[in-house]
């Protein structure tokens, strides 16, 4: 058993499986070839198109609440753990250039079992990610109605918990009543229902999750097109909010930097994060790239580094026009614009964030489908999620289940619960590439591929160990005290457990030397899961429990490895 769970898929099957179409008895003929005609613009673009959204034009506007000005610095730190993780992941595409992303990379090189965790984890970034998306659509979705007076039942447009708890709230007279909570409550007393159990549902989110469902399921030809042009857009208005936002800068606010210091800062990772997801998307659409080997990791990297500069403006910008204490609301980059009486404007950027955010839900809602239909192939999901649509040359029944998936939650779950665990999982899944890169065998670099750079960390890793504990001194002494009981211990568990791999890694770094990009990838993202708290690592460790049940009743027996396996011991 031990060793059937590792069982691995080696690179050149992989690549052979690929190059066969996947023909198999069920489907003769059945065009499981996807088509080949994305370079490296469109995989730009697609990255851009990914990552610039919900994050941008919603999450930011807590964490910079949190963090004041010094929020940039958060952007950078992130975008430097995302800018290691693109590097890995990177690399893997140019080793293994088939659709399945970080799920095909695992098989490859931690074997079967971890592969299905990081495939039934992707889930978390796609399928769960998109939700969040959704429902910050339907956020803006809503103000632009109000724009044009058209205005729905408040209780078609949130979902049951928010307002179950904004009546509570109210009920109980809790202290500093938003309008926001008004509006929740509101909801809650006039929703119709039947004694506690009230419809109040989603009704936007559930709507655009199906429209761009259809769009997917209808073709990569389509999708692109569509894609090109709502990136195209999304740019121009970022980069006019910076610029027409830098006229109305006023130095004062950005003093003092670090108002509640990088403990506020930190306070943001989960929406900063949240707002860099996605780079890694374009990594399954390797069989549709014509030039995979080298334009998927251009792709990536230039749509990080081009997302990460607009990021890091946009966080000055927002937080220069106003005082950050004012920017805890769900349309940042419009409100700075109403604050300074420039209303159209933030009608403008309202109406571009509903196409920004709907680019982010068409690239998720296009790789969820795709890595199912890698799992698929493997036998670890039934048959039917890597059946390939005749006509339109997608993967047709894996796309109508994401879109089921996506809609029906987005119906009534809440947006911070959905980011949490969208960027706990996302981050898992870095961390397992990261780690896969470090499994790897050296290989010479190829002329026209990517090939990343080997350094050695044997030196460089202890002396940044060193560094860490001198500046966390405190915070890792204090990790030794039981006395304060479990309650506030349990918070500090992530950090105790980063602390143990950071010290592993450390000596791994020096008796093997390791490749330094890796292992820093490791370390960046182990450190930003710490500060996602303790309620977050249950909920996540509970998905991967479920995930392992479903491997070991399914995956574990269907496994095209398990059955060639099988089949070889009945010859001999
Ligand atoms: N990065 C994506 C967004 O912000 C998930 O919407």
């Amino acid at each position: 058993m031990a060793t059937n769970i590792f069982r691995k898929k080696s690179v050149e099957r992989i690549l052979a499986d690929v190059a066969s179409g996947f023909s198999d008895a069920d489907h003769p003929g059945s065009g499981s070839q996807l088509k080949k005609e994305l370079n490296v613009r469109d995989l730009t673009l697609m990255g851009i198109a990914a990552v610039v959204g919900a994050g941008i034009f919603s999450t930011i506007g807590e964490a910079a609440f949190n963090g004041g000005p010094g929020v940039s610095i958060l952007f950078v730190i992130t975008a430097i753990t995302c800018g290691f993780s693109a590097l890995c992941y990177a690399e893997f595409a140019s080793r293994i250039p088939v659709s399945g992303s970080a799920y095909t990379y695992a098989y490859a090189s931690f074997g079967e079992l971890v592969a299905w965790i990081i495939g039934w984890d992707l889930l978390m970034e796609y399928a769960i990610g998109n939700i969040a998306v959704a429902i910050s659509w339907s956020g803006y979705f809503i103000n632009l109605l109000e724009g044009f007076h058209i205005h729905m039942p408040v209780y078609l447009t949130m979902d049951y918990f928010s307002a179950y708890r904004a009546h509570n709230a109210i009920h109980n007279h809790a202290p500093a009543i938003t309008n926001l909570i008004k509006s929740q409550a509101l909801a809650w007393d006039i929703a119709p229902g039947i004694g506690d159990f009230k419809f109040i549902v989603n009704i936007p989110a559930l709507a655009i999750v199906f429209v761009i469902t259809y769009l997917v399921y209808i073709g990569i030809r389509e999708t692109k097109k569509a894609t090109n042009a709502m990136v195209v857009l999304k740019i121009a208005v970022v980069l006019f909010v910076i610029v027409m936002g830098s006229f109305y800068i006023v130095p004062a606010n950005w003093h003092p930097f670090l108002p509640n210091g990088f403990t506020g800062v930190m306070k943001g990772v989960s929406g900063v994060f949240f707002a860099y997801i996605g780079f890694d998307a374009i990594s399954t659409t390797a069989e549709e790239c014509k030039n995979p080997q080298r334009d998927l990791p251009r792709g990536m990297i230039y749509s990080l580094i081009i997302c990460t500069i607009l990021y890091i403006l946009i966080a000055l910008v927002l937080t220069g026009m106003v005082n950050y204490k004012e920017l805890q609301v769900d349309d940042p980059l419009a409100f700075v614009f109403i604050r300074i009486g420039l209303k159209n404007i933030s009608y403008a950027i309202s109406m571009s964030a509903v196409i920004a955010t709907a680019s982010v839900l068409l690239i998720f809602q296009l790789g969820q489908p795709r890595i199912w239909m890698s799992m698929s192939r493997d036998g670890l999901l039934p048959k039917a999620f890597s059946r390939i649509h005749p006509k339109y040359h997608t993967p047709s029944f894996a796309t109508i289940v994401t879109g089921f998936v996506v809609a029906v939650p987005a119906l009534f779950l809440n947006l911070t619960e959905v980011t949490d665990l969208c960027s706990i999982g996302t981050l898992f899944a870095f961390v397992l590439v990261c780690g896969g890169v470090l499994m790897l065998p050296r290989e010479e670099a190829i002329k026209g591929r990517f090939h990343l750079p080997y350094i050695n960390s044997q030196y460089i890793v202890p002396v940044l160990f060193i560094i860490g504990v001198a500046t966390f001194y405190h915070q890792i002494i204090a990790l030794a005290d039981y006395t304060i009981g479990w309650e506030l211990y349990k918070e500090k568990l992530p950090v105790f457990l980063f602390f143990i791999l950071a010290t592993a890694l450390t000596v791994l770094s020096f008796n093997k030397k390791l490749s330094l990009i890796p292992v820093l990838g490791l370390l960046s993202c182990l450190y930003l899961m710490t500060d996602l708290g303790y309620k977050n690592w249950i909920r996540f460790l509970a998905w991967l429990v479920v995930g392992l049940i479903i491997y070991f009743t399914y995956g574990y027996k269907n496994s095209i490895l398990a059955k060639e396996a099988d089949g070889l011991k009945a010859k001999q």
